[in-house]
């Protein structure tokens, strides 16, 4: 962590020595005032993700903080839903007898979630109740993230000008079907229904996507859900779009989380690149909720 700290109304925003990542000190989110919170949500806007440690919150906490954000969306995989909270959508490796209560090691590579949507969730925000540890306590399932902004500002012009404009296709089912044939098979994923695949059909996406608060651009192709560049075949597209993730992955660009129970982090699907590490397995126990706000269409 870098020392630029800005004191702020009560708490102090902290920014990371990756400029993108902002944390929050001093912030009890079940108390914040609408002051603190615009304060806030600036912050967020132009970085991309932010956390605070520390938070001591039920379910129903973290629905209420999350709705100051916008009105919140259950996810497609609603068999993952929190009992009682459609809109909350539990990430874990624990089983009640055969099944696993909720969608385990998801997010294992590069990607942005929901961009397979028209109009892809706004934001994610995360609550951490179990974490696993390895025998000496260290914390494992660490989640990874880069900007897809910063990524844009310093893409290679003349790539940039190649694909300025230019749109990729999401495919979201293809993807879980990948998925889940090579999915481990102590967490196996039931297929998607008719229902649910008709709800992610493929779909083609800017691949830089303009911020709709701060109009920053940044790269939102990416290597999980993006198949085909606009204009090329599939052969020729996926060297691209393999490029494009390796330069907003690099690793001077990632912000690795290492997880505590407490910590409440957010980021933005319009910019924020992530991704899973699955170094963990019962009986190490990881369990997070997750609530995602609705966005807008993507240009
Ligand atoms: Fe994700």
């Amino acid at each position: 962590m870098q020392s630029a700290n800005k004191k702020s109304t009560n708490f102090q925003i902290r920014t990371n020595a990756n400029s993108f990542v902002h944390e929050v000190l001093e912030l009890d989110v079940k108390e914040i005032s609408d002051i603190q919170f615009d304060q806030l949500e600036r912050s967020f806007d132009h970085g991309g993700v932010l956390f605070m440690r520390n938070q001591d919150l039920q379910t129903a906490d973290l629905v209420a903080f999350s709705r100051r954000f916008g009105e919140l969306e259950g996810h497609v995989r609603h068999e993952y839903a929190m009992p009682g909270y459609p809109e909350v959508h539990v990430l874990s490796n624990i089983k009640k007898g055969n099944k696993t209560i909720g969608s385990a090691y998801a997010g294992d590579d590069w990607h942005l979630d929901l961009c397979f949507m028209r109009e892809p969730a706004r934001m994610a925000i995360l609550y951490a109740i179990e974490i696993p540890h390895d025998d000496d306590g260290n914390a494992l399932g660490d989640t990874l993230f880069a900007s897809g902004s910063d990524a844009y500002d310093t893409l290679d012009n003349d790539l940039r000008d190649r694909l300025e404009n230019k749109k990729c296709l999401m495919q979201y089912n293809r993807r879980q079907e990948e998925k889940r044939l090579q999915r481990l098979h102590d967490h196996p994923r039931p297929p998607m229904t008719d229902e649910q695949k008709a709800k992610t059909p493929d779909i083609w996406q800017p691949i830089f996507r303009t911020h709709p608060n701060t109009g920053r651009k940044a790269i939102y192709a990416n290597k999980v859900n993006t198949f085909r560049i606009e204009g090329m075949s599939e052969e020729e597209s996926l060297p691209i779009i393999r490029s494009l993730q390796k330069h907003v992955t690099k690793p001077e660009n990632v912000y690795r989380h290492k997880w505590q129970v407490g910590d409440l982090l957010m980021w933005d699907n319009a910019s924020a690149h992530h991704m899973a590490i699955g170094d963990y397995k019962l009986p190490q126990r990881r369990k997070l909720i997750r609530t995602s706000i609705k966005g807008g269409p993507v240009f």
